[in-house]
């Protein structure tokens, strides 16, 4: 693998079997929640993975963290593949990645105080270090996401905290390890608006002073724009454009990326007569694929849309998108 990379995801699958129905007439559907995606993250980076609920963005993630098991595929970090390593070869490499959720109910135990939530990684993986020395360190890292001084948090349980602080706990539990990598789903969407800017400048901050590399979901490319250096937009299991923010902004390509794209007002002051594009519909992950999985919402289709499944095309400059009309389309609009 590239030195320079640090996550590459080949071919990653997760299908998911859905009972519908009332008993007597149960239905299986199944659910291709994650649908062939190759994805490449680079040291350093932060890449967005941006889309519409239920694309399937979680569930990449939980693959990538090893929280859930792959259906196919292969997920590299550093030089293994995580698809292929033991429990025990797991657990190691677990200290290396954390993820922060949406909710940070979820991952602070109610029961629990701060200084013992974040004693516990510590107590797992750093049993050499003392115990003076492990509270030290949890000390440190309280400070250092901006809750100081740390005297008046540790002994306080989660329920006495507030949303954005309770946050910034989850984010120090998973630094106080020093991962490499960290996936951030969604961390700041159940907050309050008027916490969210402080949420991600702290992760843009503990990203230069660790020089951590990460994955930053969102639903919102604002907020994407933001954060991130590159930017994977998700459809229905599948990357349907990446690239450069940059370029993902101002000069979208595929129809759903341009429709998302035009509807986010503070990305299109400096674009002047962009129209907005609403899409009917919505994602279905249980529709039986054939063809372009974007076809029943878009503008643009073609017969050879309906037939077949177009593959992701490189458009240069670390621009990729899987469109049959891209070329029609960047004419019509340039
Ligand atoms: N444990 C599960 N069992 C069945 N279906 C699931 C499960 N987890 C997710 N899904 C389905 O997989 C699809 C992708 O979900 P998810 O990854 O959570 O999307 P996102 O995070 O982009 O909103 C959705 O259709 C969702 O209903
Ligand atoms: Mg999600």
């Amino acid at each position: 693998m590239d030195k320079q990379v640090l996550v590459k995801i080949k071919n990653l699958k997760k299908q998911f079997i859905k009972k519908t129905g009332p008993f007597f007439n149960r239905k299986v559907q199944e659910v291709y929640a994650v649908n062939n995606v190759n994805l490449e993250i680079m040291k350093g980076e932060i890449l967005g993975i941006i889309g519409e609920s239920g694309c399937g963005k979680t569930t990449t993630a939980r693959m990538l963290m090893r929280l859930m098991k792959e259906t196919s595929g292969e997920i590299w970090f550093e030089d293994q593949d995580l698809c292929q390593l033991s429990e025990s070869q797991t657990r190691k490499v677990r200290k290396k990645m954390q993820m922060i959720f949406q909710d940070p109910y979820d991952t602070l135990n109610p029961g629990m105080r701060i200084l013992d939530i974040l004693m516990e990684p510590l107590n797992a993986h750093e049993k050499e270090v003392s115990y003076q020395q492990r509270i030290e360190k949890v000390k440190q890292t309280i400070e250092s996401i901006d809750l100081k001084p740390a005297e008046d948090f540790m002994y306080r349980y989660p329920h006495q905290l507030s949303g954005g602080q309770r946050q910034r706990i989850a984010i120090a539990r998973a630094v106080i390890l020093e991962p490499l990598f960290i996936a951030a789903d969604e961390p700041t969407s159940m907050l309050d608006v008027s916490v969210r800017a402080g949420i991600l400048n702290l992760l843009l901050e503990l990203r230069k002073k660790m020089g951590l590399t990460m994955m930053f979901i969102t639903h919102d490319l604002s907020t994407a724009s933001y954060m991130c250096d590159r930017i994977a937009v998700m459809y229905q299991g599948r990357i349907v454009e990446s690239g450069p923010t940059k370029k993902i902004i101002q000069s979208p390509t595929h129809p759903y990326t341009k429709a998302l794209v035009s509807v986010v007002k503070d990305l299109n002051y400096f674009i002047a007569n962009r129209e907005n594009i609403i899409l009917d519909g919505e994602v279905d992950a249980t529709r039986k694929q054939v063809g372009c999985p974007f076809v029943s919402r878009c503008p643009h289709q073609e017969s050879k849309c309906h037939t077949v499944e177009p593959k992701l095309e490189s458009l240069g400059q670390g621009h990729l998108v899987s469109c049959h009309c891209h070329s029609d389309i960047m004419e019509k609009t340039s």
